[in-house]
Parts: C-alpha cells; sequence; structure tokens
C-alpha cells in the first residue's frame, strides 16, 4: 500500500487511449497530476481526449504495426521528456478480431493481430527501454487471462501469451537497472475489443471464405451458435473498466508493485483457478462453453 514519492508531473506514455482502458487511464493519471503522454490510433480519438482533459496531457498518433509511426512517437516520447527519462510505459493498445477456429483462419490473420498486440508492443518498448532505464521507470503491459487458458481460436490468445513470456523475461532483465515490469491480466469488459458487432462482422467474413469442405464440418448451426455464444460473452462483460485501471494505478505508482493483476471478478474466481487446473480439466470447461461442430469424430 506504499506509493512512490514525487510521483507528481512524472512522464507517463500510455497506447491505445482513443477508447476503453486506455483512455480511461489517460484521464485518471492527468487529474492525478502526472505528464501523460497518450497515443492514439485516430485523429479523432486524439481530439475528443484532448478536449477533456488538462493542458499539460499530450497525444500522438501511433500506429503499432507501422514502424515509421512508432518512431514517430518515440521521437516525440524524447522531445517531451527533455532528458529526464520516461517513468511509465503503459503498453495497452491491443485489437481481438480476427477470433474463430484455427481452420477458419488464413496467415494474414495471425498477422493482423499479433503485428499490433505482440510485434508493436514489443518494438516500442525497445525504443523507451533507454529513456526507462534512465528514469528507473515502470513498464505495464496489458495480457489477457483468456490468453493464459489459450480460449479462443486465432491470434488473440497467442499474442497475449507471448506478451505474458515477453514481460516476464524483460522483468528479470530489467531488474538489474531498478525497471519494474508488471502484467495486467484482465477478465471481460465491455470495451471495443469485445464489441460483439466488430467480432460478428469479421466472423461472418471468415465463414463467407471457407471451403464448401470446411464449411459442412462445421455445419450452419455452428455458426449461428458462435454468433449467440459471442452475444452471452458479451452480456457477461463487467462495465466497470476502472477495475483494471486501478490496477495499472497500483502498477505505475506503488513502492512495490505486483507482478501480475488478475482484474475482474470473472478472471479472479474462473479464469485464472482454471488457468491452474489440469489440463483434463480446463479442456473440458472450455468445449462446454464453446460450440460444437457438425461433423464431430
Ligand atoms: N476488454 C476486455 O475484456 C479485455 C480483456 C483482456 C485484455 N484486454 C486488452 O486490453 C487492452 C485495451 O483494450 P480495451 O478493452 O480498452 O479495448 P479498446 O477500447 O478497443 O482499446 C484498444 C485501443 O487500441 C487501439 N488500437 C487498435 N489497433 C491499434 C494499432 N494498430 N496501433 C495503435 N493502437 C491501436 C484502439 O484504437 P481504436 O479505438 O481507434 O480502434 C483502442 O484505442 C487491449 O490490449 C486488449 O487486448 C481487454
Amino acid at each position: 500500500s506504499l506509493n512512490v514519492k514525487d510521483l507528481n508531473g512524472k512522464h507517463v506514455f500510455i497506447t491505445g487511449c482513443d477508447s476503453g482502458f486506455g483512455n480511461l487511464l489517460a484521464k485518471q493519471l492527468d487529474q492525478r497530476g502526472f505528464h501523460v503522454i497518450a497515443a492514439c490510433l485516430t485523429e479523432k480519438g486524439s481530439r475528443e481526449l484532448l478536449a477533456c482533459t488538462s493542458l499539460s496531457l499530450k497525444t500522438v498518433i501511433l500506429n503499432l504495426t507501422d514502424p515509421s509511426s512508432i518512431a514517430n512517437a518515440v521521437e516525440f516520447v524524447k522531445q517531451e521528456t527533455d532528458g529526464e527519462g520516461l517513468f511509465g510505459l503503459v503498453n495497452n493498445a491491443g485489437r481481438a478480431t480476427p477470433m474463430a477456429p484455427t481452420d477458419w483462419m488464413q496467415i494474414d490473420d495471425f498477422h493482423t493481430i499479433l503485428d499490433v498486440n505482440l510485434m508493436g508492443l514489443i518494438e516500442i518498448t525497445l525504443k523507451l527501454l533507454p529513456l526507462l532505464k534512465k528514469a528507473k521507470g515502470r513498464v505495464v503491459n496489458v495480457a489477457s487471462v483468456m490468453g493464459r487458458l489459450a480460449f479462443l481460436g486465432g491470434g488473440y490468445c497467442l499474442s497475449k501469451w507471448g506478451v505474458e513470456a515477453f514481460s516476464d523475461i524483460l522483468r528479470r532483465d530489467m531488474q538489474h537497472f531498478g525497471v519494474k515490469v508488471s502484467i495486467i491480466e484482465p477478465g471481460c469488459f465491455k470495451t471495443g475489443v469485445t464489441s460483439s458487432e466488430v467480432i460478428e462482422r469479421d466472423l461472418l467474413r471468415l465463414w463467407n471464405q471457407l471451403t464448401p469442405e470446411v464449411r459442412e464440418s462445421y455445419g450452419d448451426k455452428y455458426f449461428v451458435e458462435c454468433k449467440a455464444q459471442r452475444f452471452s460473452m458479451k452480456r457477461l462483460c463487467d462495465s466497470d473498466i476502472s477495475k483494471v485501471t486501478k490496477c495499472m494505478e497500483h502498477a505505475l505508482m506503488a513502492k512495490y508493485p505486483r507482478t501480475r493483476y488478475g482484474s475482474g471478478w470473472d478472471a479472479k474466481f474462473f479464469w485464472l483457478p482454471l488457468s491452474y487446473a489440469p489440463t483434463l480439466l480446463s479442456d473440458m470447461m472450455l468445449r462446454m462453453l464453446l460450440p460444437t461442430p457438425a461433423a464431430i469424430y
């Protein structure tokens, strides 16, 4: 419960601030007196954030799939921190679609997610490490309990499992330099990544691309049930996203931040315990949560 002293005016860089967790965190840290540098994917997101925050909050456009955009954002952070170093890096930006069974996927569908959630995160972290070492700062990486369980098909769980591994390695490597690394593992929250419209639209796109053989092996009923399952998952999502941003704040401000933060009741009481269960049991539970294809063997 002890906080680091003299946090006022320290620089924190947050990715994915157009909406969701990143957007709320940027506003909260701004109110606490941090010097927030908020990376947004769109000009619209940037304008809206600037309109409701103090003059000390700065925004920069960042697309994690574009190396020149990453270089530009890093240069902006260097100028803003002006030799002081960077106290906090919150790697929050991410996307969840395409998300479907493995044999519905093309290799590009994996790239679409991995390039943002994992490779983009690694690239920006590597480029900002000198500034973080200088300030003996903090890195807060957003993974997911779904990633620990590899619950959903597609690149999402792969990317989040990769974030876990990268963070664990980074924590051990950076401990010698006073840089602390924490992982946030949210359960299911109502935000852009859990939007059922986006997930459904993408599911339909993938379904329409399937060969007749694959489509037949799943059956039309599977597709309908898949959509219904995504819809009911959305209804279970928690709308209080401050549960996640409180964990992020703790990871940035506490003298002794935790290595992992499970956020949300579903994460604490269902997904995390299930991730420690024997594979036989977790496979059985997850099979009950997902629809069954027509052609089962
Ligand atoms: N919500 C959940 O239940 C949940 C659970 C576990 C983990 N997470 C993780 O939490 C993090 C934040 O997501 P969220 O739930 O707050 O959803 P969100 O509202 O969709 O936030 C994701 C942010 O990332 C931005 N983004 C997307 N593609 C990008 C790119 N190529 N480059 C830079 N930024 C990009 C989005 O911009 P636009 O808004 O302009 O698209 C948005 O600002 C993500 O890493 C997500 O995987 C969420």
